[in-house]
């Protein structure tokens, strides 16, 4: 009897599995929502959705070179967002630590946590040893580089062999994920060190030989946003921690959803706390900071861009259409922070909208029809990429002009295609390469001159101005 009731059970699952497909019950596309892609700056790696144009190559396309900034790996912690969020929480945790004493073994847990935070009883830190951990390569984010390089190696089959040298800084966190990175790749690569005096350090690691850039534009925004959204949090907590949360408290918690998950390779119970919209407001608290850091709400961003463009600009001009006949590099990789890649998003105005940055961030609440997403851009890993194609057909974008030769560049971040604004008139939504030298001419003269606005009075100074950290 039973035997047959779980024949007869198999069957009628066997006919659900096989009508599915056919029956959809649902139309969210298994929708779910997620905090880790709403972590600016601090989350694992994902590839970006963008604007939902084909990641292949355009029909008829193919890419003939290739160069990419990639962000370092995930590491364990920022030192500012760990000294100022993060450790003064751990701090509060450590005070409700008591010994006990089960079958013989002394065991530490924490006591007075309860309800959605119950878990902090015997949660691990996984920050455990900030002296040696701060700012350095996690063991899953080598294992996220050599995953990332292995996938650009999928991408780019023909390209990827070509390359002999690529490029990083004297940080560790950069050369360690350039290690990892290039495993994935068929042949031996020489990691090389920029030095601050090279002209490519200048277009690599803009900030770094910028005397007037600081990190602290945002600060300000971030810190009242934090007060708008925050106070509702900690009313919701507040009764299940033993210590008094304040303001701080809840960033580093935020911040350790996105840390934790990084340094384990797993989703953090942290992450399950919280609410979609706290996330949300989280996100823009950091969208926020991020545009008057190193977006279009600090006037410095495009002069901190251009040089990339077009110290790549001059590069793509060497190749030629019959590139098969040519055995030199055609893929180039230089290894950098988070800074860089949203100042070439802001040179070549991308994540910007039509409208005056002052309007689109208020700081009383969210916009939620903001193009500035940065979790989409500066995971740890985030790249940012130009490639090179030739195509067999031309001009067959919107608003083609005319006849333009055949070549074009599409910007590729986080795997995902962005259309320049200013130039979409190939296939794809690419910029003919022709438009893409105008682009970046005019760019130049507008904002080429770097030394001037940074106060840079000696060209080859030191130009290091690494002294807080990452962020
Ligand atoms: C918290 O306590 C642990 C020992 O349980 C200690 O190793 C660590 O340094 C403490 N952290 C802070 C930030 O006080
Ligand atoms: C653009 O890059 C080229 C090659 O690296 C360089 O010679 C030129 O001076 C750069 N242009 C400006 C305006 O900096
Ligand atoms: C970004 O948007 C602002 C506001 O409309 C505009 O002034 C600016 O030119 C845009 N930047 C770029 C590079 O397109
Ligand atoms: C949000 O930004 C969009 C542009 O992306 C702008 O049109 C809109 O006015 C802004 N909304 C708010 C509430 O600021």
């Amino acid at each position: 009897m039973r035997q047959s009731i779980s024949a007869l059970l198999a069957i009628v699952q066997l006919t659900v599995a096989i009508q599915l497909p056919f029956l959809p019950t649902s139309h969210t596309e298994g929708y779910k929502f997620d905090p880790l892609l709403h972590l600016p700056g601090i989350s694992p790696y994902f590839d970006a959705v963008g604007s939902g144009l084909n990641h292949k190559a355009p029909r008829d396309c193919e890419v003939t070179a290739a160069t990419y900034l990639v962000r370092h790996a995930a590491i364990y912690a920022n030192d500012k967002d760990y000294e100022d969020y993060i450790e003064p929480f751990i701090k509060k945790l450590n005070i409700t630590e008591t010994k006990v004493r089960a079958f013989g073994i002394l065991r530490t847990r924490r006591d007075g946590w309860s309800g959605p935070l119950a878990f902090f009883a015997t949660w691990k830190n996984p920050i455990d040893d900030p002296e040696n951990q701060l700012e350095k390569i996690t063991l899953q984010g080598l294992k996220d580089s050599q995953k990332v390089g292995k996938h650009l190696f999928s991408r780019y089959p023909d390209l990827v062999p070509t390359t002999k040298k690529v490029y990083a800084d004297k940080k560790s966190r950069t050369k360690d994920t350039a290690t990892a990175f290039i495993k994935s790749f068929p042949q031996d690569v020489d990691i090389v060190e920029v030095r601050d005096s090279h002209e490519t350090f200048h277009s690599q690691n803009p900030h770094k030989a910028c005397k007037a850039f600081t990190k602290e534009p945002g600060d300000n925004e971030l810190k009242i946003f934090m007060g708008k959204y925050i106070p509702s949090i900690i009313s919701r907590l507040q009764p299940f921690s033993p210590v008094e949360l304040e303001q701080t408290d809840i960033m580093g918690l935020q911040q350790l959803c996105g840390y934790e998950s990084a340094i384990t390779g797993k989703k953090s119970d942290i992450c399950h706390v919280f609410t979609d919209d706290e996330w949300m407001a989280y996100e823009y608290a950091w969208d926020l900071k991020y545009l008057y850091m190193v977006g279009h709400g600090n006037p410095l961003s495009p002069y901190l861009g251009f040089p990339w463009l077009n110290t790549t600009a001059e590069l793509f001009e060497k190749f030629h259409d019959d590139h098969a006949k040519e055995g030199g590099q055609r893929f180039f990789l230089s290894f950098t922070h988070r800074e860089v890649p949203p100042f070439i998003a802001t040179a070549l105005g991308l994540f910007n909208s039509s409208n005056a940055f002052a309007e689109e961030f208020p700081t009383d609440r969210i916009n939620w029809s903001r193009s500035w997403k940065m979790a989409e851009l500066i995971p740890f890993l985030g790249h940012v990429g130009i490639e090179k194609m030739t195509c067999k057909r031309s001009g067959a974008g919107l608003g083609a002009e005319a006849d333009g030769g055949n070549e074009y560049v599409r910007i590729i971040a986080n795997t995902a295609p962005r259309p320049i604004p200013f130039c979409q008139d190939g296939p794809g939504a690419s910029c003919s390469f022709e438009g893409f030298k105008t682009l970046v001419a005019d760019g130049m003269s507008a904002f080429g001159d770097f030394d001037r606005v940074c106060g840079n009075k000696n060209k080859n100074m030191d130009g290091d101005g690494d002294v807080e950290g990452e962020l």
